[in-house]
């Protein structure tokens, strides 16, 4: 990340949220802010999704990514979880989409500092009020003491918490990765769900060209793609900071159950990865 600069990775998964909206009617997770937080013209969003073919996988595993974690939080808020941090938000809206603010719950919206600070103008400009349960903690990762942030910002440490870690990982060095998890395992009950991608040598052929093509525009700017994992390297790391329930969700599972909800999918199978653990 860039000092001072909000990420421009946020872009993407906001587009495909919005683009999701526009051409599959918001079937997998329908997002009613996804555009006016965006601020971008219809054309735009839809010249995104189009402009190349793979973009639709792209947008299903935005898609599908969000619903899995939201239904995840949706069974931890019925068993009684009341805290919801959401790492990396970046143009997430579930903190205004929120369905169980008669629960009292706190959402803790943790991000970049730029980043935040330009989503809290985009928001302004968009006139999307902020609602009463979010708080939001400016923190950088690879630099802050996550857990000191989040206490200061009023959240319980000894109460149990859902996070949500979503395209946020492959930004970040194994080190912040190793913090960040054991700021979440010393709180109660922890669950997360993030999600992964593997080493693009996984990539089937007819899409790795692709990948290597965006991995490397990335290079050129300061958020490179860190790290990827082997499904049986990120399960070693998550039961080594005591994760025990982890439940790894691939691509081909992902297209299984939502790939009919979008419009003018392209074949091919990514090596991305949605999991779900448990502490
Ligand atoms: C690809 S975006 C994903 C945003 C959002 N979760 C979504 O799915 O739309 C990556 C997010 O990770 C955040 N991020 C990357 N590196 C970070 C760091 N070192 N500290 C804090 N946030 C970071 C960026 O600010 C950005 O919001």
């Amino acid at each position: 990340m860039t000092p001072d600069e909000p990420s421009r990775t946020a872009l993407i998964p906001a587009r495909h949220r919005a683009a999701h909206q526009l051409l599959d009617h918001g079937s997998i997770l329908h997002d009613p802010f996804a555009m006016a937080i965006l601020g971008e013209d219809e054309k735009d969003v839809l010249r995104f999704a189009e402009e190349h073919p793979l973009a639709s996988l792209g947008r299903l595993f935005t898609a599908a990514r969000g619903r899995i974690a939201e239904d995840a939080l949706s069974h931890a808020v019925e068993r009684g979880i009341r805290q919801i941090v959401i790492l990396g938000a970046g143009l997430d809206t579930f903190a205004l989409r929120n369905p169980h603010g008669a629960r009292r719950i706190r959402i803790h919206e943790v991000d970049y500092p730029a980043t935040q600070a330009w989503k809290r103008r985009r928001l302004a400009e968009a006139g999307l009020a902020l609602p009463p349960w979010l708080v939001f903690v400016p923190v950088d990762f690879e630099r802050d003491d996550l857990r000191e942030k989040l206490v200061g910002a009023g959240f319980q440490q000894d109460t149990p918490a859902f996070f949500t870690w979503l395209g946020v990982v492959p930004y970040l060095t194994r080190g912040a990765i190793g913090s960040t998890l054991d700021d979440m395992a010393s709180i109660p009950n922890a669950e997360v769900v993030f999600d992964y991608m593997e080493p693009s040598e996984a990539f089937p052929e007819e899409i790795r060209g692709f990948v290597t093509e965006r991995t490397e525009q990335l290079e050129k700017t300061d958020e490179r793609l860190a790290s990827r994992f082997e499904p049986a390297g990120i399960a070693a790391i998550l039961r080594s900071h005591g994760f025990s329930d982890i439940e790894d969700i691939g691509f081909q599972e992902i297209t299984s159950r939502f790939g009919r909800a979008v419009q003018g999918l392209a074949p091919g199978q990514a090596a991305l990865h949605v999991v779900h653990a448990k502490h």
